[in-house]
């Protein structure tokens, strides 16, 4: 299984897919989520962080780039990449060191740094439908082909 769309009525629905996303991730793992302004990625994003345990606020690292955690003795790394205006930024700021074979890398606007980021495991992408939104989960590794069985 390597695709899947569902429809999320409301925040607490996006909120719920984060949940469900921490409750079976296992790092090292990427995954980049996409859409508009608006669309989601960040309530997504705050609902995986604090299911996996984080207790505090999530906030969007818009203008730091990156937000790292440590959840469970696990790195996990929030990236926010809308602001970065070439992909060789991410040299600068060291980006392999993210990419380790032991955290787990959440990444908006992806596209952002294309080239230079490491490829995902599985990809998110939330569209504006109506008053909701949908959301379209593809994995493209194991490790994401993994995940997406154990959260559909
Ligand atoms: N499924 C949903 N239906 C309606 N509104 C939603 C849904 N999920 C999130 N929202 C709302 O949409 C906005 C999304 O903001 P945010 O997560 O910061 O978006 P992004 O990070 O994609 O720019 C928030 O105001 C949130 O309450
Ligand atoms: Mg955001």
């Amino acid at each position: 299984m390597t695709e899947l769309t569902f429809q999320l009525n409301n925040e607490d629905e996006t909120i719920a897919v984060g949940q469900k996303l921490a409750r079976h991730i296992q790092a090292p793992l990427t995954l980049y989520l996409t859409g508009d302004l608006g669309a989601g990625k960040t309530t997504l994003s705050r609902g995986l962080i604090q299911g996996l345990g984080h207790k505090g606020a999530v906030k969007s690292p818009t203008y730091t780039l990156v937000e790292p955690y440590e959840l469970d003795g696990v790195q996990v790394y929030h990236f926010d990449l809308y602001r970065l205006n070439d992909p060789e930024e991410l040299e600068f700021m060291g980006i392999r060191d993210y990419f380790t074979n032991s955290s787990l890398c959440i990444v908006e606007w992806p596209d952002k740094g294309e080239g230079l980021l490491p490829d995902a495991d599985i990809h998110l992408h939330l569209n504006y439908v109506y008053q909701g939104r949908e959301i379209h989960i593809r994995a493209l590794t194991d490790s994401g082909k993994t995940l997406l069985a154990a959260i559909k």
